[in-house]
């Protein structure tokens, strides 16, 4: 099998949008309590985090974090997390069937995401609470000084204003399992005023409307145009979530789920263009995946939500801590070069989550912290994608799938940095096949320049070629675990550029990332 790609440095579809590589810690499960802190633990600082968690956070070096749900904030009272840790209320959390010690609030966590050099994305509750509450928590976090809310803020060990900047309105509202539950017309009432309102106290403050909680719920599309009708003009990004899983074993079309992110992706930006929100109107609205992941939910929904919904109500459960596979990995992988390849229209994603929960850090109780598969691929495309996203011309047979129709063998994205370095993350869907590459590279000199001649044509050296694929005696299943961990990058061997053509082969199931300056 083989693919040509071109790459034409001058074609750029827009900047790489940094904050593409958020990542989301919702109060569920061990991501907050046992994931990030966790005083008993041997490596826990004064301050009761983990510091060999955090070092992996810091290496994955995400740029922003949603906080503090997902499904657990319609539910949330923002000010049960702040003050005297001693006089917080311990809660039920409906969202999750736990119960929450409020040990960790706003404060603690605006702390530690400094310290892990994320931006923080707040979301508010417009699931059991609306507008009234919106503003206090934002008076609470972003008021210099003066009044009731921030000097309780002050009071409380916070001197200077958060300063939070990303706020979104809301989550899943659309979805029947959502405390608080709205039809769109509801929702998009609601969402507009908090906005109205949270602008008129800080008019700096970007914010995100509630888009569909996925493709296939039956509001989809409809959810999006009213909810934009009533918010066009005050909201910065509307949401989409989007999980994929592996189906009765169809590897073909888990593999092509990038092509199923491009049509959703594609599907919203062409109602935010319908609304007149589109890039270069008046009032532009940008696509914010507030959730991404692989989530095997059929496993959550048929087998381990039936007993947690049931039981008993305990802190910190093991919620959905899916193990990842090097499948799953090369999936990652590929949704990070859709991300990238609509970053004309996304302006932000997280990977959700981060710690224990569908994440790429794990952690045992007073145990290791280790690196998943996913954390390969994110760490790599968050380190590496700086400048302009370039779309290369790809030519590739395609396969079939049952759930996506055709989709390319190999899916491809580069960037271009400003000194004219290129970076090309490339996926290998073929599960058995390995794929000869060939990369034109345009405007690329095919021979030195010659001493004393100007040209417009660079030469370029090969820095560093990686792959992620089957580790020697595993299998596509492999996965790494506190006791071992096979799955990791390793170098992409026979990688040669000659002048302005790269040739490589690309190993069956991979992900890589050639670099060249
Ligand atoms: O990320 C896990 C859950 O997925 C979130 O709480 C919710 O928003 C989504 O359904």
């Amino acid at each position: 099998l083989s693919a040509r790609l071109s790459i034409d440095p001058a074609t750029s579809i827009g900047a790489v949008p940094r904050r593409l590589f958020g990542t989301f810690v919702e109060h569920m499960g061990r991501s907050v309590y046992e994931g990030i802190y966790e005083p008993a633990h041997p490596s826990a600082r004064p301050d009761g985090f983990r510091a060999d968690v955090l070092a992996l956070v810091q290496e994955l070096g995400a740029t922003t974090v949603r906080y503090p749900g997902g499904n657990f904030v319609s539910g949330y009272r923002w000010e049960d997390g702040v003050g005297p840790r001693s006089e917080r209320p311990v809660r039920l959390d409906a969202a999750w069937h736990s119960v929450e010690t409020n040990q960790i609030g706003l404060h603690e966590f605006a702390d530690w995401a400094r310290e892990a050099r994320l931006e923080l994305m707040y979301a508010v509750n417009l699931g059991t609470r609306g507008i009234a509450d919106a503003a206090d928590v934002l008076e609470y976090a972003n008021h210099p000084a003066g009044t009731a809310l921030a000097e309780r803020r002050r009071a409380n060990g916070a001197e200077e204003p958060f300063g939070i900047r990303l706020w979104c309105l809301g989550n899943e509202v659309d979805g029947p399992w959502q405390i608080g539950h709205k039809t769109a017309d509801e929702y998009g009432r609601l969402a507009a005023e908090t906005a109205r309102l949270m602008k008129f106290i800080d008019p700096a403050v970007e914010l995100v409307a509630a888009g569909s909680s996925n493709a296939e719920m039956p509001t989809f599309g409809e959810w999006e145009r009213t909810v934009l009708r009533h918010t066009v003009g005050l909201v910065d990004h509307i949401s989409l979530h989007a999980y994929y899983e592996e189906s009765d074993g169809d590897a073909a079309s888990f593999l092509a789920s990038g092509t199923a992110l491009d049509r959703y992706i594609e599907q919203v930006a062409a109602i935010i263009d319908e609304a007149g929100a589109g890039p270069g109107s008046e009032h532009p609205v940008g696509i914010s995946v507030d959730e991404w992941n692989v989530w095997y939910q059929r496993r959550w929904n048929e087998i381990d939500k039936p007993v947690v919904m049931n039981g008993d109500w305990p802190e910190r459960p093991r919620l959905i801590e899916d193990a990842y596979s090097v499948t799953d990995a090369v999936v990652v992988g590929s949704l990070l070069v859709s991300l990238l390849r609509h970053s004309d229209r996304v302006t932000m994603a997280n990977l959700a989550q981060l710690v224990n929960v569908i994440a790429p850090v794990r952690s045992e109780p007073g145990g290791p912290a280790w690196r998943q598969s996913t954390f390969f691929p994110f760490q790599r495309t968050a380190a590496l994608a700086h400048g302009r996203v370039v779309a290369p011309v790809i030519e590739v047979p395609s396969i079939r799938t049952a759930a996506h129709g055709e989709a390319p063998l190999v899916d491809a994205v580069a960037t271009v940095a400003d000194d004219g370095g290129i970076v090309l993350f490339v996926t290998n869907r073929s599960l058995e096949e390995d794929v000869a590459l060939e990369v034109a590279l345009r405007g690329v000199a095919d021979s030195p320049v010659g001493a004393g001649g100007a040209s417009a044509l660079q030469l370029f050296r090969l820095v560093s070629a990686e792959t992620l694929r089957t580790p020697p005696g595993g299998d596509r299943h492999t996965i790494n675990d506190a006791d071992a961990q096979p799955v990791a990058l390793t170098r992409l061997d026979g990688v040669r550029l000659d002048g302005a053509l790269l040739t490589a082969t690309l190993p069956a199931l991979s992900w890589s990332v050639v670099v060249i300056a």
